[in-house]
């Protein structure tokens, strides 16, 4: 006799306590072989994924609501993306794009080109990941406008390298132990509305974390014309799944064009279709001069992408690139996610993401624990406080509730020191949107009891 819970195989079903006995082998060794800078929240050992479900080495089913932290866009080995992976890799595996030419490269540069927010031309260049991105935009930066400084903001993630953690202003941990990280950011507070770093509310807003950047930053320490780049994450990610205001991105405009400062982008969590457009600048009529790309554009091959407008990239032969960058595999992989977002999945990440965002936006009044929250599309925020009129942090709690799903079968994660992360694959059902929202009402139910 199957149980109700059983037949549906598109939702979580527990076979042992967690981890399960083949889970404890494996995080055993583990712990003596692999480096100890990696952050695991809870124990769960993958063995296979299909669509939004994870299965583990025990036989227990999870509902992934982290997508491998926003990557698999398209949801685990989606059919189309094995296959056009199984094709390309039974092709041409490996030619290094940096010296010869292949024609899946040009493909998906050109799509990059059309897709980019504006109407200008686009150059693409290739790496692996998201920091690499990072890391060619700061080098570009400074190569077209012979700047060397940049800006930043506080809560920002752009990646681990010494470029990219320069402008990674997250957690200070991640900077640790590493000085001196490249040299010249300088970092002022995001446009995060709730807790607004001048104690302003939106009707008070005068958009005082751009003008910081002129009337302080500019007055007394930086001059503007020696800065490259703002380097922005359209929507926070690591920080919390932060959304700024659409006046944000204006002023910022404003102020970069006045002083021929480039505009860099950062997708890398927010772009491929996560926030229910294809990139999260176009919710706020943002068109960047750089942009950065990694994380969903391939469905978890390793992929990363940096696309400028074309007369920015100006570099010449040698100034930079990478004998992986660009891998055709990688490159076949994105092409078909690319053709999935287009068709369907974009839209599926705005419509479910709406439905979800209408059902947790219940939940500051229903649970006193609950903070805030926000996002676009499938990505969003769960903010847990102490309380909600001093809006205390309490990590904690956070912590707790991403123990509890687990627990229960789902499978979130943290952002930014006291947020819950929804970053499900594109693919969802609104039935598994509607059990994972169910799954956290539970949890603080249990908690506020
Ligand atoms: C916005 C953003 N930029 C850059 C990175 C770095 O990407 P990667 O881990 O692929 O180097 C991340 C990773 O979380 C990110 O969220």
């Amino acid at each position: 006799m199957h149980t109700l819970d059983e037949v549906r195989l598109d939702l979580p079903h527990l076979v042992t306590a967690l981890p399960g006995p083949k889970a404890q082998q494996i995080i055993q060794r583990d712990g003596a072989v692999m480096s100890p800078s990696y952050t695991r929240s809870y124990p769960l050992v993958a063995d296979r994924g299909e669509g939004a479900i994870i299965h583990d080495v025990d036989g227990n089913r999870f509902l992934d609501f982290t997508a491998g932290i926003a990557v698999v866009s398209t949801g685990h080995c989606h059919p189309k993306i094995v296959e056009a992976i199984r094709a390309q890799a039974g092709r041409l595996i490996h030619m290094s794009g940096t010296d010869f030419y292949y024609a899946n490269m040009v493909d998906l540069a050109e799509k990059l080109a059309m897709l980019a927010p504006g109407d200008m031309p686009r150059r693409v260049y290739f790496g692996n990941s998201g920091t690499e991105a990072i890391e060619s935009a700061i080098k570009l930066a400074r190569y077209h406008t012979g700047r060397g400084r940049f800006i930043a903001f506080f809560g920002s993630f752009h990646g681990r390298t010494m470029g990219s953690l320069g402008l990674t202003g997250s957690k200070s941990v991640q900077q640790k132990g590493f000085f001196p990280v490249m040299q010249g950011v300088h970092h002022v507070p995001y446009a995060n509305c709730y807790r607004c770093a001048y104690g302003k509310t939106p009707d008070t807003c005068a958009v005082e974390c751009v003008k910081v950047i002129e009337d302080q930053l500019f007055r007394h320490t930086v001059p503007p014309e020696e800065v490259a780049a703002i380097f922005v994450e359209p929507v926070q990610g690591e920080g919390g799944y932060v959304v700024p205001p659409k006046k944000f991105f204006d002023e910022l405009r404003t102020l970069a064009d006045k002083y021929e400062i480039l505009i860099a982008a950062d997708e890398v969590q927010s772009g491929m279709g996560r926030t229910g457009k294809m990139f999260a600048s176009e919710h706020f009529d943002l068109v960047p001069d750089i942009m950065t790309l990694a994380k969903g554009i391939a469905s978890g091959m390793p992929l990363g992408a940096m696309v400028a407008r074309a007369d920015v990239m100006d570099w010449r032969p040698g100034a930079h690139a990478s004998t992986f960058g660009g891998n055709p595999v990688c490159v076949s992989a994105a092409l078909a996610t690319i053709e999935l977002l287009e068709q369907e999945l974009v839209d599926n990440a705005a419509r479910v993401g709406a439905h979800m965002k209408a059902r947790l936006a219940e939940f500051p009044r229903k649970f006193p624990i609950v903070g805030d929250v926000r996002g676009l599309g499938l990505m969003i925020g769960i903010e847990i406080v102490r309380d909600q009129a001093t809006k205390e942090r309490a990590p904690d709690l956070r912590d707790k509730i991403e123990r509890m799903c687990f627990e229960r079968g789902l499978l979130v994660l943290g952002a930014g020191p006291n947020s819950i992360r929804l970053s499900p694959p594109l693919v969802i059902t609104k039935d598994q949107a509607d059990h994972a929202v169910d799954t956290i009402e539970e949890c603080l139910n249990t908690i506020c009891r």
